[in-house]
């Protein structure tokens, strides 16, 4: 196929033959981050801005190396030291430094949709680096490159995800990848974590752990956003932890070749106990790896179509 992007705003978006062409394209990019010199030329003479209005540390870096890796400029935007604290908006801001002939830009920002309506007024690229409880692209994009590469196939793997869905753009993210790439999925948390109508997208719903995690293939392990927690959705993490924390006896419950998963950050001693985190065949650090040559796929894909 032929890619036309220039944006890469959610996996909804995305067809299943869109997802797998990107995830082919990171497969060979993956061996450049093995080399003793880490480096092609594919992005040379283009500047991609790095714009996060939250905190980060994989998916900040990751585009920073993938970006690096490609032989790109990174401008990492202070927003903290910027104008936007004098009341510019961010509209307004992204204007200015386009003005200044930068070819993408690389977005996280609190409120959902941000990324969509920067996408609206730049001709630059757009990457929703996680807007919200929306979506996180690239994050489900490196999980499904993650699968492929242990499992070599999607379609029939049953997959548990287990946490506060309801918040998680993760969670939305992985669900629409995984569903149109042919994966049973399962979600688990207390009722109130789970998002009203979500069953229409294909998944099936449990509320006990012992029951969600059942002969799978993946346990997706997410984090309690307690960020985001305006209402009182638990009594106590504490008792959260008792019912949901997936700890060394819900990992012997299950065969022994399924994979655990996690997006990060973790809450130790919340929705993971310490101690199973490297156990068995766990995929979390392989995630962040994969990570490089996802984002250096999708950069590459769609900064190939700006002509700022
Ligand atoms: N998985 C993820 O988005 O991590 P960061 O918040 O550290 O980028």
């Amino acid at each position: 196929m032929k890619w036309n992007k220039r944006s890469l705003l959610s996996i909804e978006e995305l067809s299943g033959e869109e997802i797998n062409y990107i995830l082919q394209t990171a497969y060979s990019f993956k061996e450049i981050s093995l080399r003793p010199v880490k480096k092609v030329p594919a992005l040379r003479g283009k500047t991609i801005v790095n714009l996060f209005f939250e905190p980060s540390t994989r998916t900040k870096t990751s585009f920073e190396l993938a970006a690096k890796r490609l032989s790109a400029d990174v401008l990492n935007f202070e927003v903290t030291t910027s104008s936007i604290s004098k009341g510019e908006t961010i509209v307004d801001t992204v204007k200015n430094i386009e003005a200044m002939k930068v070819d993408c830009f690389i977005v996280r920002h609190k409120i959902s949709g941000a990324a969509e309506i920067i996408s609206k007024e730049t001709q630059s690229a757009v990457i929703n680096a996680g807007d919200g409880c929306h979506e996180h692209p690239t994050q489900a994009l490196l999980d499904l490159f993650t699968l492929k590469e242990y499992f070599g196939e999607l379609k029939g793997l049953k997959v548990a995800i287990i946490g506060d869905i309801f918040h998680s753009r993760v969670a939305r993210s992985n669900i629409w990848g995984l569903i149109k790439l042919g994966a049973n999925v399962k979600l688990c948390a207390p009722a109130t974590f789970i998002p009203m109508e979500i069953e229409k997208t294909g998944v099936s719903i449990f509320y006990k752990i012992e029951q969600a995690i059942k002969n799978v293939d993946v346990v997706y392990l997410l984090r309690i956003q307690k960020e985001r927690q305006e209402e009182n959705f638990f009594p106590s993490w504490k008792e959260y932890a008792s019912l949901y924390e997936f700890n060394i006896s819900r990992f012997n419950s299950i065969h022994s070749k399924f994979v655990l998963m996690h997006p990060g950050p973790m809450n130790r001693g919340i929705e993971i106990k310490s101690d199973v985190v490297e156990k068995g065949n766990s995929l979390i650090l392989k995630q962040v790896t994969n990570g490089i040559a996802v984002r250096m796929a999708v950069l590459y894909l769609t900064v190939g179509q700006v002509n700022n």
